[in-house]
């Protein structure tokens, strides 16, 4: 049983105590807040639960293995380093730290210790990465030529972080788990309109190896809440809509052959390819519940965790 400690309880913290609660080799002990309020509400979903709204409580509780850190970004590295400096293997919510160098800290720490980094990419665990990663690694796509991804909505502003900083991270780990390429270079613009000079709209570029490239677009001033992603390869090509209630990934056999003429290399032929489109079946578990079973797999068969 794998005993665990969860620092902030505001609006994605019970989604993961509810998770912790379902599985059978996860218990969930104590909860902290600054808000006693929150407190409240979760005992009154789990009254044996023990509250606290001082997190150094939940470091130092000797029985606990695993300390979840749901809290601002601002946060996370202080609370995360202090779990690891006292032996807790930690759950980090996305994005892992408010900068780069402290998640670079934060790793070097945890070698040190010998324990565990879990960043909470909810995203890699759906039923639609999974199918999709399949599709490439199968080869059904052929060569891949670009990842696109359109992530907007109204509000919710963070206080401390930008629009990149808070929803591209879902972007970047579902490219990662997709493609496994590491970058070549990143270019990112944004702009400022309302928030304590935070960027509320913001577009990332990927270059990767063979011509692969990704563009991410965030918005937190948009009318409409799209979460739609294209990925395109030579022989077929994916429509991604999240926010269809069903048939969330569309394959479609479409594409361009362009047929070069040896004599007059100036004198392309393209043809147009339409084939069928079909909607795969996609496994509907719960991504926290696949997430939270993958971090039991890891720390009982010590296993590396993902990056
Ligand atoms: N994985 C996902 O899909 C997903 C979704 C939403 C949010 N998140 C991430 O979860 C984290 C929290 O976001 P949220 O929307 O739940 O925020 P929130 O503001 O609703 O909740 C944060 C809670 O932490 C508490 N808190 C702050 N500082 C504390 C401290 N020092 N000690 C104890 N408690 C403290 C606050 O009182 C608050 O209740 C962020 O990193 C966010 O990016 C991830």
């Amino acid at each position: 049983m794998i005993n665990i400690g969860v620092i902030g309880v505001g609006y994605w913290g019970p989604n993961l105590i509810r998770n912790f609660v379902a599985n059978p080799e996860t218990d969930i002990q104590i909860c902290c807040d600054l808000n006693r309020d929150r407190l409240k509400y979760i005992t009154s979903l789990y009254p044996a639960l023990s509250t606290t709204i001082d997190y150094q409580e939940v470091i130092k509780d000797n029985d606990l293995a695993l300390v979840a850190v749901c809290t601002p970004v601002n946060t996370h590295y202080e609370i995360a380093k202090a779990a690891l400096n006292a032996g807790k293997h930690v759950l980090i919510e996305k994005p892992m730290t408010a900068n780069s160098k402290q998640a670079e800290e934060l790793i070097q720490l945890a070698q040190k210790q010998s324990r565990r980094i879990f960043v909470d990419h909810t995203f890699i665990y759906t039923g639609a990465v999974r199918k999709i990663k399949e599709y490439i690694q199968n080869g059904e796509l052929g060569d891949l030529f670009y990842f696109d991804s359109v992530r907007v909505n109204l509000g919710m502003f963070q206080h401390d972080v930008n629009v990149l900083w808070d929803l591209a991270p879902h972007d970047v780990s579902i490219m990662h788990c997709l493609l496994g390429e590491k970058a070549e270079s990143v270019v990112a613009t944004g702009s400022v309109h309302l928030n304590n000079n935070l960027e509320d709209v913001a577009y990332l570029s990927i270059y990767y190896p063979n011509n692969l490239i990704a563009h991410i677009h965030t918005n937190w001033l948009s009318p409409v809440k799209i979460r739609q992603t294209l990925i395109a390869g030579s022989k077929k090509m994916i429509v991604w809509d999240d926010n269809q209630p069903s048939e969330k990934v569309r394959v479609y056999d479409k594409g361009i052959d362009v047929i070069q003429n040896a004599d007059q290399v100036y004198n392309m032929l393209i043809q147009y390819r339409t084939g069928d489109m079909h909607c795969p079946r996609l496994d509907s578990t719960e991504a926290l519940a696949t997430e939270v079973d993958h971090i039991v797999e890891c720390l009982n068969q010590n296993k590396p965790s993902p990056a």
